[in-house]
């Protein structure tokens, strides 16, 4: 017998590959779908831009053995609740500001970026801002003017003074407050956060 086998044919492995590339195309699109509902505002690790309304903290949770944001009571961000259109503004104005300023030269953003200051990740939660009382001010004068209203993170680096308006420094609290309400899967680890002072 001369017949060649099924694993020899030539049409067998055109349909193999036919089917791994479907099949694999399919996979890809319900991973794409799973990641955006997860990444994008509003999603599941996300919260919609409105959270600036709320108290934000970030916990050890014991169960889940790492750290995960806690969205708590009413807690409006310069003293005035938005609604979501209008703190989506805010945080984007505030995000183009990043953009523009390129934050991410000298900083980590959510771990993307240069390690020269800190990570701002969580920098709305920071002790360095004293008291939440102080906090709002402090950053946007921070911003404003670093190199006046140095904070000393403990880098004993500068940061130097990046041309931002008033404006677009009560954007940039807003983007961080919001990013710091961001599930990030324990990053960073072992973050105390001007909360745990109270
Ligand atoms: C040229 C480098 C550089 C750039 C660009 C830069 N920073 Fe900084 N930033 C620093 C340094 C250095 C510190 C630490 C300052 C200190 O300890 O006083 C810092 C500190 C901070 C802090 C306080 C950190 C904390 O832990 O709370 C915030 C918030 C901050 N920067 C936000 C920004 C934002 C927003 C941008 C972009 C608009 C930006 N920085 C761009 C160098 C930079």
């Amino acid at each position: 017998m001369n017949e060649t086998p099924l694993w020899a044919s030539e049409s067998f492995w055109k349909k193999t590959a036919i089917w791994v590339t479907a099949v694999s195309f399919v996979i890809l699109i319900v991973l794409t779908m799973d990641s955006l509902s997860q990444t994008t505002a509003g999603g599941k690790r996300v919260p919609a831009y409105a959270v600036i309304n709320k108290k934000i903290d970030y916990q050890f949770n014991k169960e889940l053995n790492k750290s995960v944001p806690v969205i708590g009571e009413d807690e409006f961000l310069f003293g005035k609740q938005m609604t979501e259109q209008e703190a989506a503004e805010l945080v984007d104005l505030g995000k183009k500001t990043a953009q523009t300023r390129n934050c991410m030269n000298c900083h980590t953003i959510l771990g993307n970026g240069a390690y020269f200051a800190p990570d701002l990740t969580k920098a709305w939660l920071d002790q360095g801002w004293l008291s939440k009382d102080l906090r709002e001010d402090l950053m946007v004068k921070f911003l404003m003017n670093p190199e006046s209203n140095a904070r000393t993170f403990g880098s004993n680096r500068k940061m130097p003074n990046l041309g931002i308006t008033e404006q677009e420094a009560r954007g940039l609290v807003a983007f961080l407050k919001w990013m710091s309400s961001i599930d990030t899967n324990g990053f960073p680890y072992n973050f105390k956060t001007i909360e745990a002072e109270e």
